[in-house]
């Protein structure tokens, strides 16, 4: 029996795109490969920008440096590994216009510009799949899109960026500062030399926004979404955590909220008996709950090149599978019934600490100011003396307009030394 070829070309062959490569040329997958698709699924060609350098695995009769030749080829699928959005974005669109699938593991991208993504690779009869945008290795991108496909999602709360989730975790077991922390997530090449992207939740916003469109049916459109990074949370708030029974972890949340949903970034007190609060280092889990199916969990090495590139075989096998049958997978459904709450009407319990002068009648003054904004104290602790006077509040819930207007006014108090951690709190399983 001849089995026919999906011809498959890759662009790029960094961390994600060589270990594909190896992967998809692993003969002890071979047969797997061959059978699961009835196909013969192989590499024609791969582009990079540097043709010289040595790849380990990756036969230099296939690296070209010629992105748009290997594009214009017989091809059946593209993998784009190569990052960005420009000409990733044309590249990618220039595939899918020719009917030719696009499998992708750039967030960045997806969240940008997906829904035209997705309409062009329907039009055209193609496939668009991007499981390792994702949480890496973790499949979660195809669960809610078949096995929860009929279930009503109340909320997706994930650990999406195992480089926060490195940086917190060090913060957590060994005391360590901020700054250390993260001056050690780079030397173990956990963070990049510039890690905006990672710690002010900038990648961690773009999977929440991919994650939201599968559970809910929002568009992808590169539409900002609160996002709140994990720079300003200090050794001693994570200490003051753990001593409450909660750990910080910075979370991606889209959930549904009175008769809206909202998505967003930030960090927040997980309690320790939480699955969440057990996910330690760079690993990624997402946690989900289904109306019908009740907490779900899902862990895994959200990074790495080769975690990453089972991701992006899968969504190849898929691809080559739905080729081989003349099929293509139907886009997401958009749902425009949804609105999104703005993030100042949303209501949680929050800590904060402040820096404050050590001096009599600090503490009156600031009580006044939670007083005037209607946010009711929980529970408040006073420790340091001197230049490290602080204070620390949990909140009971408030609305967060009110916590805004509390910190705004309580930044004017001239006792006000600095405005520390802003973290809510998760209770009754919501922040
Ligand atoms: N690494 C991970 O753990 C991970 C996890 C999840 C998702 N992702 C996503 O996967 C994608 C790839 O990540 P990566 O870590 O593999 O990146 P990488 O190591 O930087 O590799 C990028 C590759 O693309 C090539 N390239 C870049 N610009 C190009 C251009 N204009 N034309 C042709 N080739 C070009 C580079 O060529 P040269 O080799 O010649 O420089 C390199 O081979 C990104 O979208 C990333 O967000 C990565």
């Amino acid at each position: 029996m001849t089995v026919p070829i999906v011809r498959v070309g890759v662009l790029g062959a960094g961390f994600v795109g060589a270990e594909l490569i190896r992967l998809l040329g692993d003969p002890s997958r071979h047969v797997a490969l061959v059978d699961a698709a009835t196909a013969d699924v192989q590499v024609v060609g791969v582009a990079v920008r540097d043709r010289d350098k040595a790849r380990a695995g990756v036969a230099p009769s296939l690296i070209t440096d010629d992105a748009s030749a290997l594009l214009a080829s017989d091809l059946d699928i593209v993998v784009e590994v190569m990052g960005g959005l420009d000409p990733t974005r044309g590249y990618i669109e220039a595939a899918l216009s020719r009917g030719v699938s696009v499998v992708t593991a750039n967030k960045a991208l997806i969240a940008e510009c997906g829904t035209e993504l997705a309409r062009l690779a329907h039009e055209n009869r193609a496939d668009l799949f991007y499981e390792a945008a994702v949480g890496g290795a973790i499949p979660i991108l195809r669960a809610l899109r078949t096995s929860l496909a009929g279930e009503r999602i109340e909320r997706v709360m994930g650990i999406v960026n195992g480089t926060t989730n490195f940086i917190l975790s060090e913060m957590t077991s060994a005391g360590s500062d901020y700054a250390d922390a993260l001056a050690q997530a780079q030397a173990l090449g956990y963070a990049e030399s510039d890690p905006r992207a990672d710690v002010e939740g900038f990648d961690a916003a773009a999977k929440v926004q991919i994650l939201s469109s599968l559970a809910y049916g929002t568009e992808l459109t590169g539409e900002p979404i609160l996002r709140e990074g994990i720079t300003g949370v200090r050794a001693v708030d994570v200490e003051f955590a753990h001593r409450s029974g909660y750990v910080i972890k910075l979370l991606g949340v889209a959930e549904r909220v009175d008769g809206g949903i909202s998505r967003r970034v930030h960090p927040a007190m997980v309690p320790v008996d939480h699955p969440l609060a057990a996910v330690h280092g760079a690993m990624n889990a997402v946690f989900v709950e289904g109306a019908a199916s009740g907490p779900l969990m899902w862990l895994g090495q959200g990074a790495g090149g080769r975690p990453t590139a089972t991701a992006v075989l899968g969504d190849v096998m898929h691809a080559a599978r739905n080729r081989v049958s003349g099929r293509h997978d139907v886009p997401f459904s958009v749902d425009g019934t949804l609105t999104t709450v703005e993030p100042g009407d949303l209501s949680s319990v929050y800590y904060l600490s402040l820096d404050v002068l050590d001096e009599p009648g600090v503490l009156a003054s600031v009580a006044g100011v939670f007083g005037r904004h209607h946010v009711s104290i929980q529970s408040m602790e006073q420790s340091g003396f001197g230049d490290e006077a602080r204070l620390s509040f949990v909140t009971h819930v408030a609305l967060t307009r009110d916590v805004w207007a509390t910190l705004d006014e309580l930044a004017q108090l001239t006792s006000v030394d600095s405005i520390g951690a802003c973290v809510r709190v998760i209770e009754g399983g919501r922040a």
